[in-house]
């Protein structure tokens, strides 16, 4: 049986996860054989790592980022250090090296997955990277080969369980935004820097890695709209929920005939819609597909254990020699051509607006008559009768029909400048129906 020696940069939360199940030899070993041996675990945390891993006999721990990408033993390299910076030029100089690669790591795809894919290629190797979307959930496998006779139509659903962590945990426990953060950070689901999550970063990261996939496009970062939850107040979130609505950050990946939609934004989904129920740090990815029509995957998108079980199957192929000839063969790993999206202004969405307004005769007139102007329909309108005697600020709580991001946000910077009009300003959601 061919042996598959592995060195591990990264041994933090899911490095740690790795490191711990490949010592195990345990459902790994028993489905394809002893193959993978783990030699070398590489971190700056040498005695913290050695407390926790108890090192058997052959397995080197260090600091020397070099020691294996000079050992020809070692045939793969697991970079989880994250970042942009050192990962980057440990990837680069394993596959010079003629090492294969794997990693979780969604930033180091997004930035710089094109050049890494076409060195990869060069030098006959490949990488795979089943841990940089929906921590445990198979979803590039699935796209990969369980739909690769599918024209993927749409992509979309919840990526960062984080946020999805956060937004669950203030709504259901009534619970401040940085307390839910906090919690999400201690059980280990938050990125190291988790403006990340909740600026949406490391969602739109995900999202560059799932469009390269699902439509065989190179997409930069910087052309994906992109908004998180950190301005989400619980109040919006009740407000929906009474309205029949749950708040999700959403990754969305839609063809529009020759162009493609990609945005990342907090929306409204009724709580019908499957992915609404998908609450805690889980994921969702909903893919339409020309023959199967529409799948929902879910599971645990984040923390120690599903992610490293997305490495590990990683580690798995790459052992048993068949991810090489995927990585080889099929076209979202070769040259790519540049999506072309639909600009954001033209995107079309319902809406779901909230102001805080004087509470006198002529003021819904004066808002409805701004949106009116705009060609922005009105679907329903909730006022809230003033919390106490003499209080006279209300909310009040629009529904939309669809409308284009450009209108919308012409009227928002027309409504926000009426003297009725309190607070600072208008909160808007947007409202999916996919
Ligand atoms: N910080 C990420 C999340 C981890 O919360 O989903 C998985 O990529």
């Amino acid at each position: 049986m061919q042996k598959c020696t592995v060195a591990l940069y990264g041994c933090g939360t899911v490095g740690m996860g790795v490191a711990q199940a490949l010592l195990a030899r345990g459902a790994l070993n028993e489905r394809i054989g002893d193959r993978v041996h783990l030699k070398y675990v590489v971190d700056v945390r040498l005695e913290e790592i050695r407390g926790v891993l108890q090192p058997p006999e052959g397995l080197v721990l260090t600091d020397d980022l070099a020691q294996p990408l000079d050992d020809p033993e070692v045939d793969a390299v697991v970079e989880l250090f994250g970042g942009t910076t050192a990962a980057r030029t440990v990837v680069e100089r394993a596959l010079a090296a003629g090492k294969d690669v794997v990693t979780a790591n969604k930033a180091l795809l997004a930035e710089h997955g094109d050049e890494l894919f076409r060195l990869a290629r060069a030098h006959g190797r490949a990488i795979a990277f089943e841990g940089s979307v929906a921590g445990g959930i198979p979803v590039i496998a699935a796209i990969r080969t369980g739909l690769v006779g599918d024209r993927i139509e749409s992509i979309y659903g919840i990526v960062n369980g984080t946020c999805n962590y956060v937004l669950t945990r203030m709504l259901e426990q009534e619970m401040p935004y940085a307390r839910a953060l906090a919690e999400a950070q201690e059980r280990g689901y938050a990125e190291a820097d988790p403006r990340l999550d909740i600026e949406g970063s490391d969602s739109a990261h995900k999202l560059v890695v799932l469009a390269r996939l699902a439509f065989g496009v190179n997409v930069r970062l910087d052309q994906i709209p992109c908004e998180g939850i950190a301005g989400v107040e619980l109040s919006d979130l009740r407000y929906a929920r009474a309205l029949g609505y749950t708040l999700k950050l959403l990754v969305i990946g839609i063809r529009r005939g020759e162009r493609l939609e990609l945005r990342v934004h907090p929306a409204l989904l009724r709580h019908d819609h499957p992915v609404a129920g998908v609450g805690g740090a889980h994921n969702a990815v909903c893919i339409h597909g020309s023959h199967v029509g529409e799948i929902v995957l879910t599971g645990l998108g984040a923390g120690r254990m599903p992610t490293s079980s997305a490495v590990i199957s990683d580690i798995a192929r790459i052992a048993l020699g068949t991810y090489r000839t995927d990585f080889a063969a099929l076209s979202p790993f070769g040259d790519v051509p540049d999506a072309h999206l639909v600009p954001f202004g033209e995107v079309e969405t319902r809406h779901y607006f909230r102001l805080d307004c004087a509470d006198r005769p002529g003021v819904l007139a004066k808002v409805a008559n701004i949106l009116g102007e705009e060609n922005i329909s009105i679907a329903s309108v909730r006022q809230q009768e003033a919390a106490a005697p003499g209080e006279d600020v209300v909310p009040v709580v629009f529904m939309t029909h669809r409308a284009k991001e450009g209108a919308v946000a012409r009227a928002l910077d027309r409504i926000n400048q009426l003297d009725v009009v309190r607070g600072e300003r208008t909160r808007m959601l947007r409202v999916e129906d996919i």
